[in-house]
């Protein structure tokens, strides 16, 4: 009997992160203690290296990261020669790809290159997203600032001004959020790529295509479409009892693992409802929750990670269309922890399929079909 969608099968062993009765972890670290209290690159040196960083080797981290955050200046090119209308995570994928192109160590399976590229492609996911949204926009490419961390310099490369601190602030969390999930579809998707001995780069733009579709990372952008569809919490009710008579799925709702609710979720939850005060838009975090109470009473579904990541990223100006990169922008940290751990502990993944097709069945030559 085959496990279809591979549920509940056991199909790696991993120290990164933990899933346990509901509880997620980092290195054995409780995600609601990490979201109160760590920056997003001290969770990026605790996914890489088991550990929290000291002082001086955060200090060290962050500068590698400023160091190798600007992309060379064909891949901005690139990014200006992509068709109009496509998909940003289109664009993405296709980015992170031809930044292999330009690293003389990209065929290095050295632990200690590996570590190097798990770096700048850490350095450099921000600065293709944000590059690509000013290039669309018919705005000037805003070269990343030496002086700030990620979140900052990602809202800085693609609004073109300094973010306020409430907006690092959240933008810092929601990173530290989605940074790691145990074997996730995009995670096992890196995984599975990088166990043929197949390079850094060639992981990431698997993981990238996976994180894209709806039923993963593309769910966030897929929720906010649906907040704008239903327009005010008045229409909430009519609209969500509708869905659930056509049997449509409510994106941001349900989990392959949590069944009693996603930890992450109410982190986003209380951001949500004081961004969206702060804004002055309050009907995204209302609608919101008004959707909530009627999917988890009458589904017995709750919020995932995706669903108040919507109005916490639509509060912070950020287009509809980008949510699912910004999620790709933290969980490269855990694509990289994930495929560093894979090169040290290799095994061809390749698992069976319960054939059901004909048996016995024949050539036939072709003038006789
Ligand atoms: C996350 C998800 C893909 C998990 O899928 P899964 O473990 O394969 O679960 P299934 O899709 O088999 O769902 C089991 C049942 O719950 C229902 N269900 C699951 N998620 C649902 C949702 N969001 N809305 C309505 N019904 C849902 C399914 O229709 C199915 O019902 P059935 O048994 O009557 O056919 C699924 O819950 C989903 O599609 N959610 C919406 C997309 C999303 O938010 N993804 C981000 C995940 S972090």
């Amino acid at each position: 009997m085959s496990a279809k969608g591979l549920e509940g099968i056991v199909a790696a062993q991993s120290s990164i992160s933990s899933i346990i009765d509901g509880v997620l972890t980092y290195a054995g670290i409780n995600i609601d203690e990490l979201a109160e209290n760590a920056s997003f690159e001290e969770v990026v040196y605790l996914l890489w290296h088991g550990r929290l960083p000291k002082a001086d080797e955060l200090a060290q981290l962050k500068k590698d990261l400023a160091e190798n955050a600007t992309i060379p200046e064909d891949v901005i090119a690139l990014l200006k020669a992509s068709p109009e209308g496509n998909h940003p995570m289109a664009v993405l994928r296709t980015a992170i790809s031809a930044l292999a192109l330009y690293d003389p160590e990209a065929q290095d399976m050295s632990r200690e290159a590996n570590l190097r590229k798990a770096i700048r492609l850490q350095a450099k996911v921000g600065t293709v997203v944000a590059a690509y949204h000013r290039i669309r926009e018919g705005k000037e490419v805003v070269a990343p600032c030496p002086d700030f961390g990620l979140a900052q310099n990602f809202l800085y490369m693609l609004n073109g001004e300094e973010p306020k601190q409430i907006a690092i602030d959240a933008l810092d969390t929601a990173l530290v959020l989605h940074a790691d999930h145990e074997l996730n579809a995009s995670t096992f998707a890196a995984r599975v790529t990088v166990a043929t001995l197949s390079d850094i780069y060639s992981g990431i733009t698997s993981a990238i295509g996976a994180l894209k579709g709806p039923l993963h990372g593309g769910a966030n952008e897929a929720v906010m479409a649906m907040l704008e569809e239903i327009k005010d919490p008045a229409n909430v009710e009519e609209y969500i009892n509708e869905k659930l008579a056509q049997k449509v799925k409510i994106m941001g709702f349900g989990h392959r693992v949590y069944k009693d609710g996603d930890p992450r979720a109410k982190h986003l939850r209380k951001m949500s409802e004081k961004l969206t005060s702060i804004t002055g838009q309050p009907q995204w975090y209302e609608m919101s929750v008004k959707i909530d109470d009627m999917v988890t009473s009458k589904k017995g579904l709750k919020p995932n990670v995706d669903f108040y990541s919507a109005s916490v990223y639509h509060s912070l100006g950020i287009p509809r269309d980008l949510f699912t990169p910004i999620f790709a922008i933290s969980r490269m940290s855990g694509w990289t922890a994930h495929i560093l751990e894979q090169y040290e502990n290799n095994r061809l993944i390749r698992p069976r399929a319960e054939y059901v097709g004909p048996v016995n069945a024949h050539y036939v030559p072709l003038e006789e079909r």
